[in-house]
């Protein structure tokens, strides 16, 4: 098969979370698989210092504005065979960050994403006319699919082309008000503003999100965030494929960030890595806990109990967090003060690291993902290639990535309850299971031994395919 891959972030290239992780987990997993992947991103600041090769440009009208925009080809260098295009519009994409300055999302995202799926398509059946099927993530994409229908469906390269989307965070919208129908030539519902992400759900062919639980979780509210009729109206067409882990990036055996490696057999790398970076960020060489954390700061990942629960917790055991993320400010002032308050036990390092994402991975004994709700988690799934330890809230797909303790065939601590009082009794349950080290011992080593690879999930995506082109093929 041909497949099309939209998306807006790309490990490698640019990132701000695990949909970048996703996109390149499912591209590389399709090439290894023998299938032909072209991969097109908007081209931000970071990627104008990359080599390119072949180029195209595309003119089009939306909501009566002349747009245009160039398409290159990355050059080949590290890509492992996948075809990398980037959409350049200088004013819609020279920009630092992809979706926000920082604070607040940008003015015109309903501007630059709905452009970028028209102008996706305006390339695709100019210069990719033997595509099979093109394949969209989260909201970024989603109008791709209403264009599909209501641009296109006389067309004859792209009216035979079905649209795969796949919903990574179904908390992230973007709605806009009703005028942007006009503006970005969408036929308008009843609604009184134009929501992205339903656009996606309610034209794709086939719709799937990132775990089975997540997947049931969105069947109702409030976890749907307002869009559960409508999962439910595309049940039949709605499926859970779980994300997979990129073990050529995330293996303790073989990562070059690590100041020693280690695996299930020999952890004594695993100990030079704790101590490396208790070093370097001035913690105590006690022989405790070191519990980590590596996230996006924001309120899915579970601050407002956390930040809590950890005080509660730091000042009466004699464990120690230290927690890499960036994000919301109000959260980094709370674990700013909460270093002050116990300056021997917490540090925060607030920043995008990826090195240091995958030492803290290395270093913990322990990792931390109270989540609110989660639709997969990557983190949980390096923590537990990595041994450390996941101290999880059932939900999502962490529910169902972790075994909780004490189960024989336990890999983490898991509850139920966002309450503070439950999220301190599973920390107190981690330190205590790692004061016994047989046991503490089984639990890492059955978790470093799961396989959570790429290979099976892409399995289920190229299923969704098939059945994608078969029900467009006897429609047309
Ligand atoms: P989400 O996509 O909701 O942020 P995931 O667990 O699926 O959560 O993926 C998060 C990804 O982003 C992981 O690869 C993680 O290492 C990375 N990440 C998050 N925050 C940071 C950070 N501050 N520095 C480096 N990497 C980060
Ligand atoms: C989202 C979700 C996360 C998931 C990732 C990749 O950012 O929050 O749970 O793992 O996308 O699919």
């Amino acid at each position: 098969m041909r497949i099309l891959l939209l998306c807006s972030e790309y490990e490698g290239l640019i990132k701000t979370g695990g949909l970048a992780d996703a996109c390149r987990g499912i591209a590389q997993g399709l090439v290894d698989a023998g299938h032909q992947v072209t991969v097109l991103l908007p081209q931000y600041t970071n990627l104008y210092s990359r080599p390119t090769g072949v180029w195209h440009s595309v003119y089009f009208h939306l909501g009566g504005r002349p747009l245009g925009c160039a398409v290159r080809q990355l050059a080949q260098t590290s890509q492992g065979g996948v075809d990398i295009r980037l959409l350049e519009h200088h004013d819609f994409f020279h920009r630092e960050r992809p979706y926000d300055d920082g604070d607040q999302g940008y003015a015109d995202n309903p501007l630059r994403f709905g452009f970028f799926c028209k102008a996706a398509l305006e390339w695709c059946r100019q210069y990719l006319p033997d595509v099979d099927l093109i394949h969209g993530h989260d909201w970024q994409t989603a109008v791709t699919a209403a264009y599909l229908k209501q641009h296109y469906a006389e067309d004859p390269v792209l009216g035979r082309v079905p649209f795969v989307f796949t919903i990574h965070n179904g908390a992230y919208q973007l709605t806009a008000g009703a005028e942007w129908f006009g503006k970005l030539e969408l036929a308008q519902q009843q609604d009184h503003f134009l929501n992205m992400l339903e656009q996606g759900i309610r034209y794709a062919a086939k719709v799937n999100t990132v775990s089975q639980g997540y997947r049931d979780e969105l069947l109702s509210e409030p976890a749907a965030n307002g869009l559960a009729r409508l999962y439910q109206q595309r049940q039949a067409d709605f499926v859970g494929i779980l994300n997979g882990c990129d073990y050529q990036q995330w293996d303790p055996a073989t990562d070059l960030t690590l100041i020693k490696n280690f695996d299930s057999t020999d952890l004594s790398g695993k100990v030079a890595c704790k101590q490396q970076l208790k070093a370097r960020f001035h913690l105590a060489a006690a022989d405790v806990p070191l519990m980590v954390a590596v996230s996006r700061i924001t309120g899915q990942k579970g601050y407002d109990y956390l930040i809590p629960a950890l005080r509660q917790f730091l000042a009466l055991s004699k464990v120690q967090v230290f927690i890499v993320g960036s994000g919301e400010q109000h959260y980094c002032r709370q674990l700013y003060q909460l270093q002050e308050d116990f300056p021997a036990q917490f540090r925060f390092f607030e920043g995008f690291d990826e090195t240091l994402a995958h030492q803290t991975e290395a270093a913990g004994d322990f990792f931390l993902m109270p989540s609110l709700f989660e639709p997969c988690g990557l983190n949980q799934l390096y923590s537990l290639k990595y041994g450390a330890v996941p101290v999880v809230r059932l939900t999502g797909g962490l529910r169902d990535t972790v075994v909780p303790w004490p189960d024989q065939a336990a890999t983490g601590i898991g509850f139920s309850d966002v309450s503070i009082a439950a999220l301190l009794s599973a920390l107190q349950q981690a330190e205590q299971l790692y004061l016994q080290q047989p046991a503490y011992r089984a639990v890492q080593l059955r978790g470093m031994q799961q396989n959570f690879s790429w290979q099976s999930s892409v399995q289920s995506y190229i299923q969704l395919y098939q059945q994608a082109l078969t029900e467009q093929f006897s429609r047309t």
